[in-house]
C-alpha cells in the first residue's frame, strides 16, 4: 500500500520504496507536515514535534491555554493567512466583507487506488505504473471556503505530485490573490537550495545558496515560465553533491507566471511553497466555483543529486510526456534556420533538403520565414497561410518534393504571437493584447496574442488544420519569441484582468491539447526563443523543447548539464550548427559538436552543401553512432560526472543502461592546458564484479576498477576536443 491511515493518529503515510512521507491533523484541526525522507516504515514521525512557547508566536483561541500551539511554528503542508502564521503564506483571499484571514482546517479525506488526473491543465499520467491518491479536504468555515489538497504516490517512482483545488462553499464571491500549488515545511535540516536562473541563450544555470533566516523568492512574470528562472528548485543538505546526500526536487508543471518562496523561519524550519506567481494575479470565484491550481513533482533522493535527476527523468519521460512517445525513435531533422534565415526560396529549401538526406538525415524543419509576407521578423505572425512569392506552387508541392526524397517535413510557427504588420492584426486589432489607451511594449516588433478567447484559439486551430490537412506535416516547432506585457483582455470585464496571465497559459495547453487530439501523428517541439518555456507543464504537450538559441557546444554543455538537473536528454532539442558559431564567434572542432548534440534528440542547424568533404562523412559517422546508442542515450540512467581534480577543464557525463550491460562516456574539455594533469574519469553506475571491455583503450575491466580505481586518459589538446568512450559487459 503505498498510502496508510493510522486511524487513530490521524496519520498519513505516503510511502515510496526510498522515501516516506507522513502527515497529520493535529488537535487544532490543521494539517500539519510530520516527515519527508527515507523510509521510516509506519512509525508515527509526530514524536519530533516539540512544542515550544516562543514569544510573539500566538495561539489558536481555541487553544489559548496552550502556549505551545501556534500555527507560526508548527510544520503545517497548507497554511492559511492573517491567522497567526508570520511565515510566507501559500495563499491569499479577498472575502466580500472585506477580510482577508483564510485559516484551512481538516474536514475529511479520501484514499483511492489510481492517479488523479486534472481538467485543462498538464499533471503525471499513471500510464503503465502504479499510483494511488489521497484527498484530504481542509475547509475555513468562516470564509466558506474548501481547500481539496490531492496527493498522487508512484511508489516505483519515488515520485509525489501534489495539487490543490479551491472552491467557494459560500454565498458570496471570493476574490483568490493567490493560490500556491503546494506548501511544505521541513522542520530539521542544515539546506542549501539550488535553482535554475539564467538568461536567453544562457538558460538554466545551477545556482547554490547557503539558507539563512530569509525569505528567497524566485520567480517569473513574463508570460511564460521564463529563461530567467525556471519553475525547479532544489533542497540539498550541506554537504549533498551528485553522487551522495539529501535532496528533495520540486518542480511545478506550468508554463506561465509562476513562483517559488523559499524561507528559513526563526526555528531553522524551512518552507517551501510554489505555484502561480501572485504579482498581478487575481481570479474572482464566484459561488459554487473551482480553482484548480497547477500541479508540483517532489521526489527525495538520499544519493545525491543523480538519483534525484534519475528520478525526474523517469517521470518525465514516461509520465508526463504523452505515452506514444515513450518508445517512439525521434528523427534526425535539419532545421533550416541557421542556414537560411529569412533567405530563402523553394528551390533553396529543396536544395538543403537534398543534400541533408545524401547525409542520412531523416526529417526537414522549415523555420521561420514562409508564410505570410515574412521576409523579416517584423511582420507576418498571425498570417499561417504560405508565401507563394518565396515558395512558389504552395507548401503541398515542397512538401510532396521533399517527402519523395524520403525526407519528413516539419514546419515553424508562432500561433500566440500578433505582428501589427499583419493581415490578421489589420482584422483584428482587440485581438492583441493591450492595455486601453496605452500603447503596447513591444518587443522583436512583435504582440502577443490574447489566448485566453476563445475566437483566438479557434481561429489558430482552424489555421494550424488547414496546413496539417494540407501538407504531409508530421512536425511543429512551436515558438514564443517575446516575454509578455500588457496582460489586458478585451474580453473581459474590469475586476478579471487579474486572471489574464493564468486563462493565456489554459489557453494556450486548450489549443495544444485540441490540436493533438485532432493529428495524434504530429509531434510538436516547444521552443521559446530556445529555452525559454522549457518546463515540465510544455513537456504534457511536447515530448521536446528546444534548449536554447546558443548552438555553440561550449556553451552548451553547461546549458544542457543544467537543464539535466530536472529535465531528460530526450526532451533537450540539441543540434549541430557551424563553426565559427553564430551566436559567441567561436570556432569548434566538428567532432565536441557531434557529440554534445547528441546527448540531446540530435539534429543538424546548417547548409550541408557548405561543408567539406570530411565534415560530410563525419556528419554519416555521427548519425550511426546516435543510432547505435540511441537506446543508452534516451532512455539510459544519465550521470553528471564531477570529479574535483578536472571540474575546471573538463565536462563529461555517461549513460548507463537500464540493465548495466553497456555504457558512454562523454568527455569534453573546455579549458585545455599545458603538462596538465590527466583527465582522471570514474564510471558511475556500474556492475561492480562484472566485467567490461573498453574497445577504445583496449582495456578489459570490472565495474569495480572502472567505478573506483577509474581511468587515467590522455591528456587531451587543441581547442575544445572531445571524446566518447564506450564499453560494454563482457562475461
Ligand atoms: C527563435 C527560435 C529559433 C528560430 C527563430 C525564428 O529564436 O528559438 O530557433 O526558430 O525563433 O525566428
Amino acid at each position: 500500500m503505498s498510502i496508510e491511515y493510522i486511524k487513530e493518529k490521524k496519520v498519513f503515510i505516503l510511502n515510496t520504496k526510498k522515501s516516506s512521507y507522513q502527515i497529520k491533523v493535529d488537535e487544532t484541526g490543521a494539517l500539519r507536515h510530520l516527515y519527508y525522507g527515507r523510509p521510516v516504515g509506519s512509525s508515527d514521525m509526530d514524536y519530533r514535534y516539540k512544542k515550544t512557547d516562543r514569544g510573539f508566536s500566538g495561539n489558536p483561541y481555541e487553544q489559548a491555554a496552550d502556549r505551545g500551539c501556534s500555527f507560526d511554528t508548527m510544520p503545517l503542508e497548507y497554511s492559511g493567512f492573517g491567522v497567526g502564521d508570520y511565515r510566507v503564506s501559500p495563499l491569499k483571499v479577498r472575502l466580500k466583507n472585506g477580510s482577508r484571514s483564510v485559516d484551512p482546517r481538516y474536514v475529511s479525506h479520501k484514499m483511492y487506488k489510481g492517479k488523479y488526473i486534472l481538467e485543462g491543465l498538464p499533471y503525471v499520467r499513471e500510464n503503465d505504473s502504479k499510483a494511488e491518491s489521497l484527498e484530504v479536504r481542509l475547509k475555513d468555515e468562516t470564509a466558506g471556503l474548501s481547500f481539496i489538497l490531492s496527493y498522487g504516490v508512484f511508489e516505483e517512482f519515488n515520485v509525489i505530485t501534489r495539487t490543490v483545488k479551491i472552491v467557494n462553499d459560500s454565498d458570496e464571491n471570493v476574490e483568490l490573490e493567490k493560490a500556491s500549488s503546494m506548501c511544505i515545511d521541513m522542520p530539521f535540516g542544515n539546506y542549501d537550495l539550488i535553482h535554475f536562473s539564467g538568461r536567453h541563450c544562457m538558460e538554466r544555470r545551477p545556482e547554490r545558496d547557503i539558507l539563512s533566516q530569509e525569505t528567497i523568492t524566485l520567480s517569473s512574470k513574463r508570460g511564460m515560465s521564463s529563461h530567467h528562472s525556471n519553475p525547479f528548485v532544489i533542497l540539498c543538505d550541506r554537504n549533498a553533491n551528485e553522487d551522495n546526500g539529501d535532496c528533495y526536487g520540486f518542480m511545478l508543471m506550468y508554463s506561465g507566471n509562476h513562483k517559488e518562496e523559499i524561507e528559513k523561519d526563526q526555528t531553522g524550519s524551512v518552507r517551501v511553497i510554489m505555484g502561480i506567481n501572485d504579482e498581478g494575479f487575481s481570479w474572482k470565484l464566484e459561488k459554487g466555483e473551482t480553482f484548480q491550481t497547477p500541479e508540483t513533482i517532489l521526489t527525495y533522493s538520499y544519493e545525491g543529486f543523480n538519483e534525484l535527476s534519475h528520478t525526474f527523468h523517469k517521470t518525465i519521460r514516461k509520465n508526463v510526456c504523452d505515452k506514444k512517445y515513450i518508445d517512439m525513435v525521434r528523427p534526425v531533422l535539419i532545421n533550416s534556420w541557421e542556414a537560411a534565415y529569412f533567405d530563402f526560396d523553394e528551390e533553396k529549401i529543396y536544395g538543403l533538403a537534398e543534400s541533408a538526406k545524401e547525409l542520412g538525415v531523416e526529417m526537414f524543419v522549415l523555420d521561420d520565414g514562409w508564410f505570410g509576407k515574412r521576409n523579416n521578423d517584423s511582420c507576418g505572425l498571425g498570417d499561417w497561410f504560405v508565401n507563394e512569392d518565396k515558395l512558389k506552387g504552395g507548401l503541398k508541392k515542397l512538401v510532396d518534393r521533399i517527402n519523395t526524397l524520403g525526407l519528413k517535413f516539419g514546419i515553424w510557427i508562432e500561433p500566440e504571437m500578433i505582428s501589427e504588420d499583419s493581415d490578421l492584426y489589420r482584422a483584428h486589432p482587440d485581438w492583441a493584447l493591450t492595455d486601453p489607451d496605452r500603447k503596447p511594449m513591444v518587443a522583436r516588433d512583435q504582440l502577443v496574442i490574447d489566448m485566453s478567447r476563445q475566437d483566438v484559439r479557434d481561429y489558430l486551430f482552424e489555421s494550424i488544420s488547414g496546413l496539417l490537412n494540407k501538407a504531409n506535416i508530421e512536425y511543429i516547432k512551436w515558438d514564443f519569441n517575446r516575454s509578455v506585457s500588457n496582460f489586458y483582455s478585451k474580453l473581459l470585464p474590469p475586476d478579471r484582468q487579474g486572471e489574464v496571465a493564468h486563462r493565456f497559459v489554459l489557453g494556450t495547453y486548450e489549443l495544444l491539447d485540441r490540436l493533438e487530439k485532432a493529428f495524434p501523428k504530429v509531434m510538436i517541439e516547444g521552443c521559446a526563443g530556445g529555452g525559454g518555456r522549457f518546463d515540465a507543464g510544455m513537456l504534457f504537450y511536447c515530448p521536446q523543447i528546444w534548449c536554447s538559441d546558443n548552438t555553440d557546444p561550449i556553451a552548451r554543455l553547461s546549458i544542457q548539464k543544467g537543464t539535466s538537473y530536472g529535465y531528460p536528454v530526450s526532451s533537450m532539442g540539441s543540434h549541430v550548427s557551424v563553426s565559427p558559431n553564430h551566436q559567441t564567434n567561436r570556432s569548434t572542432p566538428f567532432n565536441t559538436r557531434g557529440l554534445v548534440a547528441m546527448s540531446g534528440t540530435f539534429g543538424y542547424e546548417l547548409d550541408p552543401g557548405k561543408l567539406s568533404e570530411e565534415e560530410k562523412k563525419a556528419i554519416g559517422k555521427q548519425i550511426r553512432d546516435f543510432h547505435k546508442y540511441y537506446e543508452l542515450i534516451q532512455k539510459g540512467d544519465y550521470y553528471r560526472i564531477s570529479e574535483e581534480s578536472f571540474s575546471n577543464h573538463y565536462f563529461a557525463w555517461e549513460f548507463v543502461s537500464e540493465d548495466k550491460s553497456e555504457a558512454l562516456m562523454n568527455i569534453a574539455a573546455v579549458n585545455v592546458e599545458v603538462n596538465s594533469a590527466f583527465p582522471f574519469i570514474k564510471f558511475r553506475g556500474l556492475k561492480e564484479d562484472s566485467f567490461y571491455r573498453v574497445e577504445e583503450l583496449g582495456l578489459k575491466l570490472t565495474g569495480g576498477a572502472l567505478m573506483y580505481g577509474g581511468l587515467s586518459l590522455d591528456i587531451l589538446r587543441g581547442d575544445y576536443p572531445a571524446l566518447q568512450l564506450y564499453i560494454k559487459e563482457d562475461k
